[in-house]
């Protein structure tokens, strides 16, 4: 039989409580489908931050490493510093795996509720490739004279060539292995960023001229593609942006789709892939069993994939979208009355 071997990090608020029902979905496709998952649990977090003063123990990366994917729920904890848990354990992970592209997908499925007049299934359906090892996100800069009335920060949009380069190609070929509309939009801020916004439209160009003649190349102001994802969300096909870009842009696709606790994603590219929700902890919730465990869930589905499992993942997907077409066991953030583990069973059960 078949197996993987998977390391799991609940984390910190809610993200254990999603977790726990994403691993039970997946037990359930395994059981269903005839292969085996194997588990090995971290507890990096803030609890273990608090408790140890350490957010990764020095050979994490080497133990993690090991697994076939990490799964992962969320990190942010409300008694530690803004910053110290994300850079210490997301970011860490992401730069030291190498995961240069963060995959964050963006489909409305049928019978959820959409803020955008108007806007159906067939209209909100594209992804977002969010480039995840460079840009504003390394911390190069730095501060000086820190409390005084002439303190100086930085913090520098750093990008090389090839690291635009790589995200770039992968995101080309996805649009074409996606064959939708085939447009590869760029977003950025050239009309203002005049030396990386450069650095990624000339790359965007060069690279699709003379690699992907199929795809249309597009490009938008961020500024103004905010404004297209509410207007105009049919436009997008795929998009491809830098990396704190792509992190606001998915925050806002997300709601578009029904929100945060339905949309996934992976960082994938390097070493072992990570999977987890766009969403973060949501300590304003936790506890109460409300948590809608989607997120997760099609993170779950987007590891499959990423496995080999394509068909899993598609059945997976599809016992998502039947759940919300019968709309009987969905939580509140859905207008629903079912706890987080009651969403999940239904999931599981539609498999
Ligand atoms: P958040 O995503 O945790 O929550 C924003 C809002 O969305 C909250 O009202 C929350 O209740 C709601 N929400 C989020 N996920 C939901 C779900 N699955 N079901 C129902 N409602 C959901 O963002 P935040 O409040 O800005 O951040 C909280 C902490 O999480 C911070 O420490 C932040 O740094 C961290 N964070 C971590 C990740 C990650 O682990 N990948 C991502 C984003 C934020
Ligand atoms: C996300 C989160 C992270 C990011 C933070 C918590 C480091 O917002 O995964 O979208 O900015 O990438
Ligand atoms: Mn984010």
């Amino acid at each position: 039989m078949k197996s993987y071997n998977i390391a799991l990090m609940p984390g910190d608020g809610t993200g254990p409580e999603v977790l726990v029902e994403g691993v039970k979905v997946l037990d359930a496709v395994a059981a269903k489908y005839g292969f085996k998952l194997n588990y090995e649990n971290y507890d990096f977090g803030g609890e273990r931050y608090m408790k140890t003063g350490e957010c990764l123990p020095d050979n994490a990366v080497d133990e993690l490493k090991k697994h076939d994917s990490i799964f992962l729920g969320a990190i942010g904890h409300p008694d530690v510093k803004p910053g110290i848990l994300e850079l210490g354990i997301l970011l860490k992970l992401r730069f030291a795996l190498d995961q240069y592209i963060n995959l964050r997908p963006v489909k409305l499925y049928p019978n959820v509720e959409t803020p955008l007049k108007d806007k159906g299934p067939e209209h909100i359906d594209f992804t977002v490739i969010r480039e995840n090892t460079g840009g504003i996100y390394t911390g190069m800069g730095g501060a000086a004279m820190v409390g005084t009335p002439n303190e100086v920060a930085t913090q520098v949009m750093v990008y090389t060539r090839p690291i635009v380069e790589r995200c770039l190609r992968y995101a080309y070929e996805y649009t074409r292995k996606r064959n939708k509309n085939k447009t590869l939009t760029l977003v950025h801020k050239c009309n203002v960023l005049t030396h990386v916004g450069d650095l990624w439209v000339r790359a965007h160009k060069e690279i699709g001229d003379a690699e992907f003649q199929d795809i249309k190349q597009d490009y938008n102001h961020v500024d103004a593609a905010t404004m297209w994802m509410v207007k105009s969300p049919e436009f997008y096909d795929v998009i491809v942006t830098s990396n704190m870009f792509g992190d606001i842009l998915a925050d806002e696709a997300a709601e578009a789709v029904g929100g945060l606790g339905i949309a996934a994603s992976a960082c994938i590219g390097g070493l072992t892939a990570y999977f987890e929700p766009v969403h973060g902890s949501a300590p304003d919730i936790a506890g109460q069993g409300k948590v809608n465990p989607t997120a997760m869930v099609l993170s779950a589905a987007m590891m499959l994939e990423h496995l080999g499992q394509p068909d899993r993942a598609r059945a997976l997907d599809e016992a998502v979208a039947a759940v919300y077409r019968e709309g009987r066991y969905l939580t509140p953030d859905q207008n629903g009355t079912a706890t987080t583990t009651e969403m999940a069973r239904a999931i599981a059960s539609k498999l």
